[in-house]
């Protein structure tokens, strides 16, 4: 009974989760795994620095400027091409957490991305200089993230 009940599960999800591609259609399956990509870049980069301003990881000087620069590298890269019109949640439920409102309110989360490019800036200035630092500076950046997410980013 109680495998029947587990299976009746995963086939459940895996409906679930084919229904979602079917909606997509394919047609932007690959530009919403590009920008996810770029954000889970972000994510690695910003997470070392993070575990180092924590005091998970030792300071490492060149450590700390090669994730600072990676974040600013990818923050300045033009990937507008992975952002097209219609990729959003509502037309795309399941495939993408990016909000429509990414897109009507433009240029607002262009501009969001414009202080974390500000924020990367100054942390590849300064990553490594000292701990302090990065610790300065940590906050810039991971604000401006979750500035976006908040206000463009589907919650889980
Ligand atoms: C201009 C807006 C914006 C900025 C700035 C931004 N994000 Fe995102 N992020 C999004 C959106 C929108 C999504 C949802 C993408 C999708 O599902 O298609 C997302 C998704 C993600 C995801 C989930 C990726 C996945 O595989 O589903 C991670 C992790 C993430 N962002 C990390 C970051 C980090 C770290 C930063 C800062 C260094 C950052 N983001 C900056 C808008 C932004």
């Amino acid at each position: 009974m109680k495998y029947i009940f587990k299976l009746t599960c995963s086939l459940a999800i895996m409906a679930v989760i084919g229904l979602g591609s079917a909606f997509a259609d394919g047609k932007f399956d690959n530009a919403i795994k590009a920008r996810k990509a770029l954000m889970s870049l972000y994510a690695w980069n910003l997470g070392q620095l993070g575990a180092m301003a924590k005091g998970d990881a030792e300071y490492n000087p060149e450590a700390a400027k090669t994730a600072a620069d990676n974040i600013l590298s990818l923050a300045t890269l033009n990937l507008g091409s992975a952002w097209p019109q219609g990729s959003d949640s509502t037309a795309l439920p399941g495939a993408t957490r990016a909000k429509a409102e990414a897109w009507t309110t433009y240029p607002e989360s262009a501009n969001i991305h414009k202080s974390l490019v500000t924020a990367a800036t100054t942390m590849a200035d300064v990553a490594g200089s000292g701990l302090d630092q990065v610790r300065a500076n940590i906050g810039a950046v991971g604000g401006a993230c979750s500035a976006c997410h908040k206000k463009f980013r589907e919650t889980e």
